[in-house]
């Protein structure tokens, strides 16, 4: 009866630790992945906007919008399928692609999808940003991006930590 007792306790314990560490923030990193996150570091604002919604730019030519970046509110993608995004960039189809943020993404050291750049044909590689990521920063920016946008719309709090808390930006989302 006692054992039994204190494996269930035990079982419990083990429970709640996991459960707090799922849910522990990590402050720093995602003070740097917002960091990253905005101009002049990763610079993804303004494709994909503060709230992560996916940004509108004109196109001058035919005078109508277009979004540089999709929404990053409903992205389906795991952790580790948008470090991966991040680190080789995506030309899709979209006005502007998706750059490449990790020097070392389409070479043996890090293949993306198997494939090195030379086995691209010519114009296929995502262009190298002019301001490229380490590892570490892109996992930041990932964690910031799964915290305040993924899943989720833009709230009060997530605005004032963008903005922070002295901004009279956030005002709407009151
Ligand atoms: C020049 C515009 C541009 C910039 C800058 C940019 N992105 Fe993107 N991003 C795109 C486009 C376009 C796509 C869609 C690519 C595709 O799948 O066709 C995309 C896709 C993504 C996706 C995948 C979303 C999904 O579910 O399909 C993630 C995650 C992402 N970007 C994160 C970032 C982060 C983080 C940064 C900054 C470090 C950044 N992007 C900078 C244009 C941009």
């Amino acid at each position: 009866m006692n054992t039994g007792r204190s494996l269930l306790a035990g079982l419990v314990c083990a429970v709640l630790a996991q459960v707090a560490a799922a849910q522990t923030v990590d402050q720093a990193q995602i003070d740097e992945g917002i960091a990253v996150y905005k101009p002049p570091i990763g610079n993804c604002e303004p494709c994909h906007g503060f709230a992560g919604g996916g940004a509108l730019a004109m196109d001058v030519y035919t005078d109508k919008g277009t979004a540089p970046g999709p929404p990053l509110t409903t992205s389906k993608m795991s952790r580790e399928q948008m470090i991966e995004i991040i680190a080789c960039g995506r030309l899709g189809n979209e006005t502007l692609p998706m750059p490449q943020y990790l020097v070392a993404a389409w070479t043996r050291e890090h293949p993306c999808g198997g494939k090195v750049a030379a086995d691209l044909p010519m114009g296929e590689k995502p262009p190298l940003t002019s301001r490229p990521l380490s590892v570490r920063e892109i996992e930041a920016v990932v964690a910031f991006i799964q915290l305040a946008y993924q899943g989720k719309s833009m709230t009060f709090e997530t605005c004032q930590m963008y903005w922070g808390t002295r901004s009279l930006a956030c005002g709407i989302f009151k």
